[in-house]
């Protein structure tokens, strides 16, 4: 590990922030409220962010105490305590951890990675095995009423002026071509400005799902998961709002 002179000197204008393992993994060093100190004074001087590592915190031996960044005063808005239950516990493979901060920005910031990059949970994993065992005749259930779905939604748009749905053999979506000026906009317009009977229609627009900007601005992906007379109230909601929409094309 660098002495805590050479810290502020690894500097540059590009540091965003300093980050300590204590105890450290892998060489079981303990930082001293004193060098905790020195860092805390570049935190400030830098503007940095401090990330204190601290999963081993109960592992400290020989009457020696461990003093988390935590109670650094004044930067409190700058330090990210990352903690997990793997070592207390000795349940690694868990995979149960938290990162704390009084920074509620970076907080917010946080939840929104937590929200788009899952972790499988343990009861995920158990149920995943014991999934395994599902007998074949669910599988033929499953299939019959995915096909009804997909007719009434195929069927339905097909059935709409200027729109085309292709019949799909597989999956549960289909990607149905709309009299639209751009599938983005028609999509957040469903969202935002459009309602019938109260209700409206998500739809994905395609654009995204193609690698070539400009294709898929006519055409929009439709999940059919739902039941047989939703799907059906959402064609009839989808029809109403093609009547209506500024950016129809025909
Ligand atoms: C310093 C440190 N932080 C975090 C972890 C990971 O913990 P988890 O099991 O929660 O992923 C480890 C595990 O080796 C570690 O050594």
């Amino acid at each position: 590990l660098p002495a805590m002179a050479e810290f502020e000197k690894a500097i540059t204008p590009k540091t965003k922030a300093i980050m300590v393992c204590n105890p450290n993994n892998p060489t079981g060093y303990l930082y001293s409220k004193e060098e905790l100190e020195v860092l805390q004074e570049l935190v400030k001087k830098y503007d940095l962010y401090l990330i204190a590592d601290e999963v081993y915190r109960e592992f400290v031996y020989d009457g020696h105490k461990h003093y988390s960044a935590m109670y650094l005063k004044e930067i409190e808005n700058n330090v990210i305590l990352i903690d997990s239950v793997s070592k207390r516990y000795s349940a690694c493979g868990v995979r149960i951890g938290c990162m704390i901060s009084k920074n509620k920005e970076v907080m917010k910031t946080a939840l929104k990675f937590a929200q788009a990059r899952l972790s499988p949970p343990t009861f995920g994993q158990v149920a995943a095995e014991a999934a395994i065992d599902t007998p074949e005749s669910y599988f033929t259930e499953v299939g019959a009423e995915y096909i009804a779905r997909r007719n009434v939604v195929v069927e339905g748009i097909n059935k709409i002026e200027g729109a085309y749905c292709p019949n799909p053999a597989g999956a549960f979506y289909v990607v149905a071509k709309l009299p639209i000026d751009n599938s983005d906009k028609f999509c957040k317009w469903l969202l935002e400005d459009f309602s019938y009977k109260n209700e409206t229609v998500m739809l994905a627009p395609a654009s995204g799902f193609y690698s070539t900007k400009g294709r898929g601005l006519d055409e929009v992906r439709i999940s059919y998961v739902l039941n047989c007379d939703d799907l059906r109230s959402s064609i009839k909601c989808l029809d109403e709002a093609l009547k209506v929409y500024p950016g129809r094309t025909i």
